[in-house]
C-alpha cells in the first residue's frame, strides 16, 4: 500500500520459545478506520508495542508515511504523530487530566500549568470527547469507562497522523463507547488521521471499520471488509464462532 499513513512488513517477534508474531504486514491509510481482531495472545498488542516502537522486531520493518521508522524511538515516532493508548491504561495519576494532556504536548518541557497554547488545547480535546467537566480530576479516581476515554483525549493532545488504540471500549458503558465511536470517527473523516483499532467487541469493530484484519497465533489469518471477514470460515473457527454465539467479550474488561 503506497499512500498507507503507517505501514509494517514482514514483522517477527520471538519471546523465547514463543513466536509472537511471523511475516506479520499491516497497513492503515490516511483518513481510514482499521479494525484489528483475534483471540486473547494473538499477538495484537505485541503488534502495537512494534509499531509505536517500545519492542523492537526480530524480522519486518515499519513506516510512518513512507519513512522506515524501524530504528527510531517511541518519543520520535509520537513527536512525528503517532499516538497510542494502552490495553493497561498509562495515565499519570499524580497530575489532573487536564495536566495528562498539557504534559504530553509539551514533552521534556513541561512545567506545572503548562503553556497558555497548551492549556488552550487540552480544554478543547476534552471538551471534544466529552470530558470537559473532569479536566481537574485525578485519573485514578474516575471509574474505568471515563479513565479510558481520558486516556484517548491524551492521545488526541496533539493531532495525531496516526492512532493505535488498544481495547479502547473495554469497560466502557454504552453511551461511552458510543461517544468513543463519534471522536473515532470524527478523527478519521474531518482530520484524515489513520486509525488502527484493537477491540474484542467485535460489533463494535464491524461498526465502526472499513477494512479489519485478523490475527490468530501471531499471523495474519484474514483481511478484508467487515462483511468478508464475518463470513470467512477460518475467522469464524478461530475466532467469530464463539464470540457471535453470543460471547462479546474474549477478554475480561481491564479494570486498571
Ligand atoms: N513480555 C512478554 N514476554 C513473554 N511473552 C509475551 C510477552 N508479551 C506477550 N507475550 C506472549 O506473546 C503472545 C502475544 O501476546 P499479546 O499480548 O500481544 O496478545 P494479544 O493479542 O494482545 O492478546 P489479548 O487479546 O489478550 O490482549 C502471547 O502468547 C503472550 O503470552
Ligand atoms: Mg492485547
Amino acid at each position: 500500500m503506497n499512500d498507507a499513513v503507517l505501514a509494517a512488513s514482514g514483522i517477527g517477534v520471538r519471546f523465547g520459545g514463543v513466536r509472537a508474531l511471523h511475516d506479520v504486514s499491516v497497513a492503515v491509510r490516511p483518513g481510514e478506520i482499521c479494525g484489528l481482531i483475534g483471540p486473547n495472545g494473538a499477538g495484537k498488542t505485541t503488534l502495537f508495542d512494534v509499531l509505536s516502537g517500545m519492542r523492537r522486531p526480530d524480522a519486518g520493518r515499519v513506516r510512518l508515511a513512507g519513512v522506515d521508522v524501524t530504528a527510531r524511538s517511541p518519543v520520535w515516532r509520537a513527536r512525528h504523530g503517532m499516538r497510542r493508548t494502552f490495553q493497561r491504561q498509562q495515565l499519570f495519576g499524580q497530575l489532573t487530566v487536564a495536566d495528562n494532556l498539557v504534559v504530553a504536548q509539551e514533552g521534556g518541557r513541561w512545567r506545572r500549568g503548562g503553556t497558555a497554547r497548551s492549556r488552550a488545547r487540552a480544554a478543547e480535546v476534552l471538551a471534544a470527547c466529552g470530558l470537559d467537566g473532569l479536566a481537574g480530576a485525578y485519573p485514578g479516581t474516575l471509574p474505568v469507562g471515563l479513565a479510558r476515554t481520558a486516556e484517548l483525549a491524551r492521545a488526541l493532545a496533539e493531532p495525531p497522523r496516526v492512532l493505535l488504540l488498544d481495547e479502547p471500549a473495554s469497560g466502557m458503558t454504552e453511551e461511552e463507547r458510543q461517544r468513543l465511536a463519534g471522536v473515532v470517527r470524527r478523527l478519521a473523516a474531518e482530520e484524515g488521521c489513520g486509525v488502527l483499532l484493537v477491540e474484542h467487541d467485535v460489533g463494535f469493530v464491524m461498526d465502526l471499520c472499513s477494512r479489519v484484519v485478523v490475527l490468530d497465533l501471531g499471523e495474519v489469518l484474514a483481511e478484508g471488509s467487515p462483511a468478508r471477514v464475518r463470513a470467512d470460515p477460518a475467522v469464524r473457527d478461530a475466532y467469530l464462532g464463539s464470540t457471535e454465539a453470543g460471547v462479546t467479550e474474549c477478554a475480561p474488561p481491564d479494570p486498571r
